[in-house]
């Protein structure tokens, strides 16, 4: 028998802009978009090709790993839940991940905006740590390490709390036979300078590392960088794929990363034409 295969579709870094206020963005989102266009019909569009491309590639399941807006304000969600409400993409296909520019403006706003205009993809979405999407062979669970700061800083966070409800989660034998996809907006990285891991790394990344060591089938797909990252986390199997930011590609040519994972092993599989 074929050994099932199963295809991930990988966004990440949208950073949309609020449709209503494009002639009134505030000074947060200036500073937060400096040298790039402020143009949110432009930002929508990228979205609207991506996620074509993604549901046209056949993926079982598309990922979008944070940075969903530039800075969180609840039009820039509202906008978001517009453009996926009016694709007609099934929520049950989709996973959204929040990032640091989804929590500038307030504490909670990603957790209203799932309660609100985001409510239908709330169930696939980041929100406690520990929850599991199914999708047959692969458990993804999405985690939520955004947090509110001033927007000179880019950080993110993994709580202790967070780290043992994964850690229960991932010794639970329904996950632990299964390829598990960990799903966050920052790497899971500890940088190398103690300065840029205050401004923009990700706290606690050193005992996630440790944690992931423990559990090879689990792999990281994340954002953030901007850029594609195929990586190993040294000593280990674990394999962390980064995807490039949205809002930097023409509209002409969005980049939406492709995996398939197979027999428990994951591989990247190029980009959506
Ligand atoms: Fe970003």
């Amino acid at each position: 028998m074929q050994p099932s295969i199963t295809r991930i579709a990988h966004i990440s870094d949208v950073h949309l802009l609020a449709e209503r206020a494009q002639k009134h963005q505030d000074l947060r989102v200036r500073f937060l978009s400096f040298g790039r266009v402020l143009d949110a019909a432009a930002r929508i569009r990228k979205l609207i090709a991506a996620l074509r491309k993604a549901v046209r590639s056949g993926a079982d399941h598309v990922l979008v790993s944070g940075d969903l807006t530039e800075s969180g304000t609840p039009e820039q969600f509202e906008t978001l839940a517009s453009v996926l409400d009016e694709l007609g993409i099934d929520p049950a296909r989709l996973t959204l991940v929040p990032g640091n520019h989804d929590a500038y403006t307030s504490k909670d706003g990603w957790s209203k905006a799932l309660e609100g205009p985001l409510r239908r993809y709330r169930a696939q979405a980041a929100t406690d740590a520990g929850k599991v999407v199914e999708l047959g062979d692969v458990a993804i669970l999405p985690l939520d390490v955004a947090c509110h700061q001033p927007v000179t800083r880019s950080s993110g966070m993994v709580t202790d709390d967070a780290l043992e409800r994964l850690e229960r989660r991932l010794q639970d034998r329904a996950i632990a036979t299964r390829t598990t996809l960990l799903v966050q907006h920052h790497p899971p990285y500890v940088h190398g300078s103690r300065a840029w891991q205050w401004v923009d790394g990700l706290s606690n990344a050193g005992r996630l590392t440790a944690l992931l060591a423990r559990f090879p089938e689990t792999h990281v797909m994340h954002g953030h960088l901007h850029k594609c990252v195929d990586k190993t986390i040294t000593g280990t199997r674990t394999r962390v794929f980064g995807a490039p930011a949205l809002v930097e590609d023409d509209e002409e040519s969005t980049r939406v990363r492709l995996y398939e994972v197979r027999s428990g092993h994951v591989a990247s599989a190029g980009l959506a034409a």
